[in-house]
């Protein structure tokens, strides 16, 4: 199903809220998403472009589910599934994103949201990158654009992407960046695996993907993108990218980043832009759930892993919470380390056993209250390199503090056990209670 496919099932489910109303994208439709989240919004008229907007589409695993016919449970072993058994896509000639062309650009006509005050510019934060390296081919991954003229964006890069690699090697790549793309493509763009493999073909698996090639630079696109911005990044043309209020929900600093210059747009007839709110639920989900897998299978190598939870509250990103059958007494521990070694940005692992639900942090923090001792459970790996998100991380190197805290009860309890007691079974409906 496409992105507009999409949007359309959710009108005839009555499930998103469409807004007539004039909006502007300078703050109003940030502000408005927000305060709906996590609500899905069409904003059918907005006051700076002709275009619509929508946002909100995924905002929790559910969403991400329902739309693969599976339940939330079953998304690490859907991923990881297509992860491994990847495939190529088809290819046509003739597709719906290209429908519209401008070889003379003119961003301003795009609806490009500023979102919050104090941000640096309007951003494009949806974007799916694509790329091609003459050894390693083609790679798909996210990178939030600035707009500073009417067809140049900086672009934020993190250092050791395999974009950032494929940048260094070559000076300067032709890309297209793809905006108003079905959920296969994103949870594909935000997956990290070895450099060298087309994510295309990790959506592909997840749900068959048709590819055009890119009208002005040598990239297969997926067909149904709503629209295209196809041009060149140099590694030595800088511009300021930030103040930017990210994943965090704090605001990053202003770096001096690579210039994307936009050398030709193509969209739909009657494209629609798609929103991805910075810091809201949609952004943290596919931060965190692409993660998932990865973490799972690392930790699933040394203990027997139940399932990983990329958590919100730790802004999918810098917390993971890890529930294990635990087996020996070390297993927590060696949890805690392998699930740092395959999430290098995580800066806090909890690890559970199986009676905790590590979708609800009352029962993991139950978990830390009962079942947790600082001295004996806790593991402290001091000046290790953390995420660059990560505000209270050391400002330049991004060192920090990673701290493990084995939540799992030992497997010999003495003195007092660690069950949850259960209370007396009523009926309630013998006493006129439903
Ligand atoms: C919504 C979203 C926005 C992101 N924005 C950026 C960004 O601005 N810069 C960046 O370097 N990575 C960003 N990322 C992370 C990478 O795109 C992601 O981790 C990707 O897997 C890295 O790809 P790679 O494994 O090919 O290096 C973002 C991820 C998501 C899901």
């Amino acid at each position: 199903m496409s992105y507009r496919e999409y949007i359309q099932q959710l009108k005839d489910r009555k499930e998103i809220t469409g807004i007539k109303t004039s909006v502007s994208e300078t703050y109003e439709a940030a502000g408005i998403l927000k305060k709906c989240e996590p609500k899905p919004i069409l904003f059918e008229a907005i006051k700076e472009s002709g275009f619509k907007i929508a946002g909100n589409l995924f905002c929790g695993k559910q969403d991400f589910a329902r739309y693969f016919g599976i339940q939330p449970g079953q998304i690490i072993p859907f991923l990881t599934s297509a992860i491994e058994q990847r495939s190529p896509c088809e290819i046509i000639t003739d597709a719906p994103c290209q429908q519209v062309i401008h070889p003379d650009p003119d961003l301003d006509l795009l609806p490009i949201l500023k979102h919050c005050q104090g941000d640096g510019g309007n951003y494009i934060t949806a974007g799916v990158v694509v790329t091609r390296h003459p050894n390693y081919g083609q790679n798909l991954d996210f990178h939030r654009c600035m707009q500073f003229s009417k067809n140049e964006l900086s672009m934020r890069i993190v250092r050791s992407r395999h974009f950032d690699a494929f940048l260094k090697d070559q000076k300067q790549l032709d890309i297209a960046m793809c905006i108003g793309n079905a959920p296969n493509v994103l949870a594909a763009a935000a997956t990290s695996v070895e450099i060298g493999v087309d994510e295309l073909e990790i959506a592909n698996a997840m749900e068959s993907l048709q590819l055009v090639h890119a009208k002005t630079v040598d990239v297969f696109i997926p067909a149904e993108a709503e629209f295209v911005l196809e041009g060149t990044v140099y590694l030595d043309r800088k511009h300021a990218e930030g103040p930017f209020v990210d994943l965090t929900e704090t605001q990053d600093i202003v770096r001096q980043e690579p210039v994307f210059v936009v050398k030709t747009i193509t969209h739909r007839h009657d494209a629609i832009w798609q929103a991805l709110l910075p810091g809201g639920l949609e952004h943290k989900l596919l931060m965190g759930m692409p993660r998932e897998p990865t973490i799972f299978k690392t930790v699933n190598e040394v203990v027997k892993c139940l399932d990983v939870h990329v958590n919100p509250g730790g802004c999918s990103w810098l917390h993971t919470i890890i529930q294990i059958d635990k087996q020996s007494e070390e297993d927590g521990k060696l949890a805690i380390q392998a699930a740092f070694s395959s999430h290098r940005s995580c800066k806090h692992v909890f690890v559970v056993d199986k009676d905790i639900d590590i979708y609800n942090p009352l029962e993991v923090e139950w978990a830390m209250a009962t079942r947790f001792q600082g001295d004996r459970d806790m593991v402290i790996m001091d000046k290790e390199q953390g995420s660059s998100l990560d505000p209270s991380a050391e400002p330049d190197t991004h060192l920090t503090t990673k701290i493990g805290f084995d939540l799992t009860k030992p497997l010999h309890s003495v003195g007092k056990n660690f069950e949850k007691h259960p209370y007396p079974e009523i009926d309630l409906s013998q006493y006129g209670l439903t």
